[in-house]
């Protein structure tokens, strides 16, 4: 009984630091890649120019990272900056769907 009792909280505790990780990766990244000098810190954006993307669908940010990556979505900015976010695409989509639009 003890034993599985320590194999559940061995679990929870691996579990529960791997989705921390993966948050942690993602705003890492985000700010490592320097998008934030761009998007905003948070992904709130203060340039008219420039979109937010702080809220947005995890998967529609995927979508987008990946159509300035083939070239299928052309803007001169991230077509050079989305290449450099290969393999982390999701963990910063993630990291920027947590974030708070308004604020
Ligand atoms: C040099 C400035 C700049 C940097 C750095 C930059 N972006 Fe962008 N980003 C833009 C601009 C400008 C657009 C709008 C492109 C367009 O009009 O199609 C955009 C669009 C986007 C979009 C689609 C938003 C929408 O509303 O359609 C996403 C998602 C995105 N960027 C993510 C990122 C990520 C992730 C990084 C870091 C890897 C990054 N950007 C770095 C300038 C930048």
């Amino acid at each position: 009984m003890k034993k599985i009792f320590y194999i559940l909280i061995t679990f929870i505790f691996a579990a529960f630091s791997m989705s921390s990780l993966a948050n942690t990766e993602g705003e890492a990244m985000y700010s490592a890649l320097g998008c934030a000098s761009c998007h905003g810190v948070n992904g709130r954006s203060n340039d008219e120019s420039i979109p937010s993307i702080a809220g947005k669908d995890v998967d529609w940010i995927v979508q987008q990272l990946e159509y300035f990556q083939s070239g299928e979505r052309q803007n001169a900015y991230m077509n050079a900056m989305a290449p450099l976010a290969e393999g982390f695409e999701r963990s910063i989509a993630e990291y920027l769907f947590i974030q708070d639009p308004q604020k």
